[in-house]
């Protein structure tokens, strides 16, 4: 597959939350949604290395990569200098990315992925997706908590995968083009408070929570089935269930609750949140005919920003093992 530059956005299709305990998640990247770094050096520079970004009320300004230890984006320089045996100065790193903060869309990996690749081409040199993997593995688990690797593996593969924390990922085949509407609630919101609110949830009530993710991790496993033999119908179903063990593990919203029921009055198949949640976004099933309906309804029930993408079946030329991306 030939991949653009930098890395996509990502949504998680079933099973968040309950991947943090060793459940299947499926997750789908966002092509046309993405983040790109390019790195420029200035010879008469004063040694510094400088990050310039949109999301940055002001450029970072980095006088020694070893002490760069309280920043997401100096933490993925860092890693990727010291992983490719290089050094950086007089250099500014300017990232764009079309995919907003804190809204379960990835966008921390998404920088982190795109970071690390500008940095490897800067020395003339492709890092193997695995180690790539592994580094911004790296800069999520310091800044975001206990992540279960699932955002940085479907960023940096740029594949549909079905994912088991702490095992190689499978790929996910679709048997038929499928259509989702992304709806951004426009809240921002921390997915760390929400897994950490989860696990305390889970620790005080672990009789009634454990049957909670164990429930998701039953529904992902028939969802994977679903999307492979073209049960579209059934697909839209799993996602309405899962979005209310969400409901039940407290990661949903009002907003987000009325942009599913916005959806469905639309005529969607299926919707439910996607990612940490709390805020952040939903995602819709659609076909092409519903779709027009579907986003307006939820523009009616006030989504800040809708984005439309498909899963298309592999072309054949796709047809690769999850060994072949490492
Ligand atoms: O980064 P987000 O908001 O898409 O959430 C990631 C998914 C969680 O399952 C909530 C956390 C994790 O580490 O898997």
């Amino acid at each position: 597959m030939t991949h653009l530059p930098g890395a996509p956005a990502k949504i998680i299709l079933f099973g968040e939350h309950a991947v943090v305990y060793g459940q299947p998640a499926i997750a789908l990247p966002v092509s046309t949604l993405r983040a790109t770094a390019s790195i420029t050096f200035d010879p008469n520079g004063d040694g510094t290395l400088r990050i310039v970004s949109d999301d940055l009320t002001a450029p970072l300004t980095i006088r020694s990569l070893a002490d760069a230890v309280d920043d997401a984006l100096a933490m993925a320089v860092r890693l990727a200098v010291e992983r490719l045996g290089i050094s950086l100065a007089n250099a500014t790193i300017t990232i764009q990315s079309d995919i907003p903060v804190a809204s379960g869309l990835g966008s921390g990996a998404a920088v982190s992925t795109a970071i690390v690749r500008a940095v490897a081409a800067s020395a003339g040199r492709v890092l193997p997706n695995e180690i790539t993997n592994a580094i911004v593995y790296e800069v999520e688990r310091i800044f975001h908590g206990t992540p279960s690797g699932i955002d940085n593996t479907v960023i940096v593969y740029e594949t549909p995968i079905y994912f088991v924390r702490n095992q190689p990922f499978e790929l996910i085949r679709p048997r038929e083009p499928l259509h989702f509407i992304i709806a951004d609630s426009g809240i921002r919101a921390s997915t760390k408070l929400a897994v950490g609110d989860v696990r305390t949830l889970l620790e005080a009530e672990p009789e009634r929570i454990r049957p909670v993710i164990e429930a998701v991790g039953a529904l992902v496993r028939e969802a994977k089935d679903c999307i492979e033999l073209g049960r579209i119908d059934r697909l839209g179903d799993l996602m309405m269930s899962n979005h209310e063990l969400l409901q039940t593990l407290t990661v949903s919203s009002p907003e987000l609750d009325a942009l599913v029921a916005a959806a469905l009055d639309g005529g969607a198949v299926g919707a439910k949140l996607s990612g940490g949640g709390r805020g952040g976004n939903m995602i819709a099933l659609v076909t092409p005919q519903t779709r027009a309906s579907v986003e307006a309804h939820l523009r009616l029930a006030g989504a800040a920003r809708l984005h439309y993408t498909v899963l298309n079946p592999p072309a054949p030329s796709d047809e690769t093992t999850s060994a072949d991306h490492a």
